[in-house]
């Protein structure tokens, strides 16, 4: 247990993207290989891959995917960089509410264009590396937001997160979890209070998972615990992630980081924002503007489960082996819960979703809110910690150049 074995993300391998299968995790640690760009979309949006600055990178590698597959028989570059808009804006539209997304799709369009008079051949090669480099650039970022976070960490601190901003959200360290990493190898974390994170549970999976393998002290609890926990004088601060920061400081992040906000100003706890500068997006002049995704009503009707079934008798066994001797096993089941049996090595593996909600129920279910500024006591960014008023100091101190929304 070490900090070095938190997981890596997304990465290129043999001319093909490779991810961990985050929406099984941590139960079943599955390795997804997309050949193609819309793999990686279909891993997007069935959030395999998450995480604001982890699908920034996807972005990028899902178009460098592209221009060395399909895109790759074109012999025309101004059909090539027609295609390459065309493939970038699908990748972005996958999901709507985390900039980065669309700030990699960005990135990778305006770099073909701006290096396209080196011939296709070249071009291809120059876009795979642009993408490479962006990974990287995002695990140095990450570290630089721990470096920059861990400094306004107290010693013997109690921190609260919510969600996943940790090396999973990203391509390598994390955010919010990279602070918490940070101040934890400074030796100033006590304790991580872990948001379990309804519907997706990303706190229970993902970040209780990785505090884990890093060895970090922490303590899982339901989303509606904050209060009280805060209220017996229990927690000192609170770091998030953040999908899209607005020009004047409003913080879209997972559904339920507003309601900690108002906590911790009732409970004169600071909130911390962690994000990367790319996840700012100037052209938005408040959070109003900010789309929230709404998913799936089958995320709040019912619970999904992933698992490995290892069974312990010999009876038990011979069941599941006759359940999956010709291949993966549904079993029919009646009120529409669903599961399916395969094998997996010497155990089987179990993908199941079980209603929990009386059928024909009406859900709302959006995936993010948004924390308005005058609740952020600092926003950290791999430039350095800025504070209010954030319509000056994101726009000066910290994104005034190199941000790709301030471009529009
Ligand atoms: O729906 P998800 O799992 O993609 O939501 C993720 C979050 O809300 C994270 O907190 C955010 O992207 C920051 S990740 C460093």
């Amino acid at each position: 247990m070490a900090i070095t074995d938190i997981p890596r993300t997304i990465w290129w391998e043999d001319g093909k993207v490779v991810l961990v299968d985050q929406s099984r995790l941590p139960l079943q640690g599955d390795l997804l290989v997309c050949n193609t760009y819309d793999g990686v979309c279909h891993a997007i949006s069935g959030m395999a891959v998450r995480g604001a600055p982890a699908l920034g990178v996807a972005a990028a590698l899902a178009v460098a995917l592209w221009a060395t597959t399909a895109g790759a028989v074109i012999d025309d570059t101004e059909t090539f960089l027609a295609e390459l808009d065309r493939v970038a804006d699908e990748i972005a539209g996958t999901r709507p509410t985390a900039v980065n997304l669309a700030w990699g799709a960005e990135r990778m369009k305006r770099f073909a264009r701006d290096n396209a008079d080196v011939g296709l051949d070249e071009l291809r090669e120059l876009i795979l590396i642009e993408a490479n480099a962006i990974r990287d650039e995002d695990e140095a970022r990450n570290r630089a937001i721990g470096a920059n976070g861990a400094e306004l960490i107290e010693p013997g601190s109690r921190v609260l997160t919510h969600c996943n901003a940790g090396s999973l959200a990203t391509a390598y360290f994390g955010t919010a979890l990279g602070v918490i990493f940070s101040a934890h190898e400074q030796g100033k974390i006590e304790g991580v209070w872990v948001d379990e994170t309804r519907p997706v549970l990303q706190g229970a999976r993902l970040t209780a998972w990785e505090l884990k393998l890093a060895g970090v002290p922490h303590k899982l609890i339901t989303d509606n615990m904050a209060a009280s926990i805060m209220r017996a004088g229990l927690v000192d601060a609170v770091i998030v992630g953040a999908d899209r920061i607005a020009a004047n400081g409003d913080v879209a992040n997972k559904i339920g980081t507003y309601g900690l906000a108002v906590l911790c100003k009732e409970h004169g706890i600071p909130f911390y924002v962690a994000a990367p500068t790319s996840t700012v997006d100037l052209t938005l002049e408040s959070g109003d503007d900010i789309v929230i995704e709404e998913r799936d009503p089958r995320e709040v009707t019912g619970v999904t489960v992933s698992g490995i079934i290892e069974p312990d008798s010999a009876s038990a066994l011979r069941a599941f082996d006759m359940l999956t001797d010709a291949g993966a096993y549904e079993v029919p089941m009646k009120k529409g819960h669903q599961l399916v049996i395969d094998r997996k090595g010497g155990a089987y593996k179990f993908d199941g979703w079980f209603r929990i909600a009386p059928p024909g129920v009406e859900v709302y279910n959006p995936a993010f809110d948004v924390t308005p500024a005058a609740y952020v006591t600092a926003i950290i960014t791999e430039r350095g910690v800025v504070r209010a008023p954030y319509i000056e100091t994101l726009a000066s101190g910290c994104c005034g150049s190199g941000a790709i929304h301030e471009l529009g």
